[in-house]
């Protein structure tokens, strides 16, 4: 077994007494599909925050591919790629010029296969950001990650504003990152998208992860209930 993609021991991030985090214990090797399902104010965006190193745990570790994570920022990111729920952009650039930016700070963009996800999505690159519309900067977004196809996309709640089309097409994008081999983690409440991309699910509830498992070992908690979902 090689070193974990992501690994956290007892992380907790506090504020005064309140937990917005509170003793994650998470392992996720490489290849897996790990989704993290939890109601509004979990704890999903903390974790995946204190992750990417943009905030120091109040206790505890979190490390990605053994590089602790708000202590070495530059390794951890050199291995992963982010997508926001909703990203702030520069309204000026075309989407091209800016999957150009994005790419350059990210390093070994695939230029074929940017051009293919462009069509893919469906999104006019040669247009303005600050004409584009809340689904086509997620869209953006969503090319400018996987188009240097990281070792880890790190994703929360990434379809935000994505019509069923092109929820299809992330679907398919990110179906085939797991088929080369990326790492995924994807927090979601939408549990389709969690069913249908990953081999495994956290499930977050008031900062404390309340059970690992796979869907189908997980739909004993009625906890789940929250997602309003058609279980059929
Ligand atoms: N700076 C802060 N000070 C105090 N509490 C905070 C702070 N930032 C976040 N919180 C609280 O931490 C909890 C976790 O927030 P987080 O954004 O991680 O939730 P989430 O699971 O991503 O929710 P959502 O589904 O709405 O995106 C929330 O209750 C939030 O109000
Ligand atoms: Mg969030």
């Amino acid at each position: 077994m090689g070193v974990p993609v992501i690994r956290s021991v007892g992380l907790s991030k506090r504020y005064g007494d309140f937990y917005a985090l509170k003793d994650l214990d998470l392992e996720v090797a490489q290849g897996e599909m790990v989704g993290f399902l939890g109601p509004n104010g979990a704890g999903k965006t903390k974790t995946i925050r204190l992750l990417l190193g943009l905030i120091h745990p109040s206790a505890g570790t979190a490390e990605i591919f053994g590089f602790e994570c708000h202590r070495k920022p530059v390794e951890v990111h050199r291995h992963l790629a982010y997508v926001p729920g909703e990203a702030n952009l520069w309204p000026t650039p075309t989407g091209g010029e800016t999957l150009h930016l994005l790419g350059e700070v990210q390093g070994n963009v695939v230029p074929v296969y940017r051009d293919e996800l462009i069509q893919r999505f469906d999104l006019d690159a040669s247009k303005r950001v600050r004409t584009y519309s809340k689904g086509n900067r997620q869209k953006l977004i969503l090319i400018a990650a996987l188009i240097t196809r990281p070792d880890l996309l790190l994703l929360d709640e990434p379809t935000g504003g994505l019509d069923p089309l092109m929820e299809q097409a992330f679907r398919r994008c990110i179906h085939e990152a797991g088929e080369r081999g990326q790492t995924v983690f994807l927090s979601s409440h939408i549990l389709g998208e969690v069913e249908a991309l990953c081999d495994r699910v956290g499930v977050l509830r008031d900062g404390t992860l309340v059970d690992v498992g796979t869907l189908a070992e997980l739909r004993h908690l009625s906890f789940l209930s929250f997602l309003t979902v058609d279980w059929t």
